[in-house]
């Protein structure tokens, strides 16, 4: 038996950047999904969930489809791995993750990935670190059936203790930054999860290839919203929905927030990363309406606590968490005041979780 981790992600800036080949600057968090994996003598996969407590058995020679629970995410793993032309061989895996569900912190790649991991090695394939990200996003894609970037599986594979990742979505070349160790990266799960994502996340992406159809007729070289700076959006809004456009300005302005906060961090000027972690809160919020009501009250919260760099939602939205930079000395201020005033308004009991940017997937030996 051999027992491989992936963790959960935070993203400290760039969201919905990834699939318009954009930026995007996660880390991987302290929070893991484990797989262990023995083989087995035929094409059967026996998966089994601690989380859900739950087994399912599929043979890898069966034409399989979605039956829509936790299952899609390793079987859609195992049938993008064979699609792309591999041959795997039967297994039994037994998944258990720590990766707070539906919280915007990435369970769903962290299993995808220590699955992934696992079933590569015990079948004695060799697939390059990249490729396995794309074949995970695939999975997520083509089986499960949302629309998601690349930034999660990618991070949860590559991702380094004390360093935040800046990725370019389009090429998949990356720096890792290292964090000043004097600041905390503080989780504050809203507790309520986010429940329509996927139907409103794949609307928001039908909004952005909408855009960069339109902008590609006076631009034939956009491909996607990446390529458009913000002079050339105003030059060519005529056409476009109120709506479109708007979320057309959040991707292309995040952008550069990104690169932006990529040179603010080199520099160590946190207050400039904050300023930019704000604005980008405000775009989310006004621009892609993707943030919730509890999501902007934790942000607002934060906002006012002596130590908070920068606060703002993370992931996908509507619901989940925010991601906090504070001052080391300030931490516990925080924690307090924060999650006591997010009680007493909303009745609901924040979870707060104190991170430290980790290691991406490996095996435990
Ligand atoms: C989800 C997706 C990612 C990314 C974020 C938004 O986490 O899985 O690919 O699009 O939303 O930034």
């Amino acid at each position: 038996m051999r027992t491989f981790r992936a963790p959960g992600r935070v993203n400290l800036i760039g969201e919905h950047t990834d699939y318009n080949d954009g930026f995007v600057m996660p880390v991987a968090l302290g929070f893991s999904t484990w797989a262990k994996v023995s083989p087995l003598e035929n094409r059967t996969l026996q998966i089994h969930s601690e989380n859900f407590g739950e087994e399912v058995e599929v043979n890898l020679d069966d034409q399989l489809s979605p039956r829509g629970d936790w299952s899609d995410y390793p079987v859609g793993v195992a049938v993008e791995i064979e699609k792309a032309g591999h041959r795997l061989r039967g297994a039994r895996l037994e998944i258990r993750g720590e990766v707070p569900i539906g919280s915007g912190l990435s369970s769903s790649a962290a299993v995808e990935v220590a699955t992934a991991c696992a079933l590569v090695a015990i079948s004695d394939l060799q697939i390059d670190k990249r490729e396995l990200a794309r074949l995970c996003r695939q999975a997520e894609n083509e089986f499960v059936g949302a629309r998601v970037g690349i930034m999660d599986q990618f991070v949860s594979l590559f991702g380094e203790a004390q360093k935040a990742l800046l990725l370019d979505c389009r090429s998949l070349e990356f720096r890792l930054l290292p964090l000043p160790d004097n600041i905390r990266l503080i989780i504050c799960n809203t507790m309520v999860k986010h429940a329509l994502a996927s139907s409103a996340y794949n609307e928001r992406r039908a909004q952005c290839e909408a855009g960069v159809k339109h902008l590609a007729q006076f631009l034939p070289r956009v491909t996607a919203l990446r390529d458009v700076s913000i002079e050339e959006l105003e030059q060519y809004r005529a056409g476009l929905s109120e709506v479109v456009y708007r979320r057309c300005r959040h991707v292309i302005t995040e952008n550069a927030r990104v690169l932006n906060a990529a040179d603010a961090l080199e520099r160590s000027d946190l207050r400039a990363f904050g300023r930019l972690m704000a604005s980008s809160h405000q775009s989310l919020r006004d621009d892609y309406e993707v943030s919730s009501d509890e999501l902007d009250l934790m942000v607002e919260l934060a906002q006012k606590v002596e130590g908070v760099y920068g606060a703002r939602m993370t992931g996908g939205g509507f619901g989940g968490c925010t991601i906090n930079l504070v001052a080391e000395e300030h931490d516990e201020e925080f924690q307090q005041t924060v999650a006591s005033e997010y009680e007493r308004v909303t009745k609901l009991k924040p979870e707060v979780y104190v991170c430290t940017a980790a290691n991406g997937a490996e095996e435990i030996r």
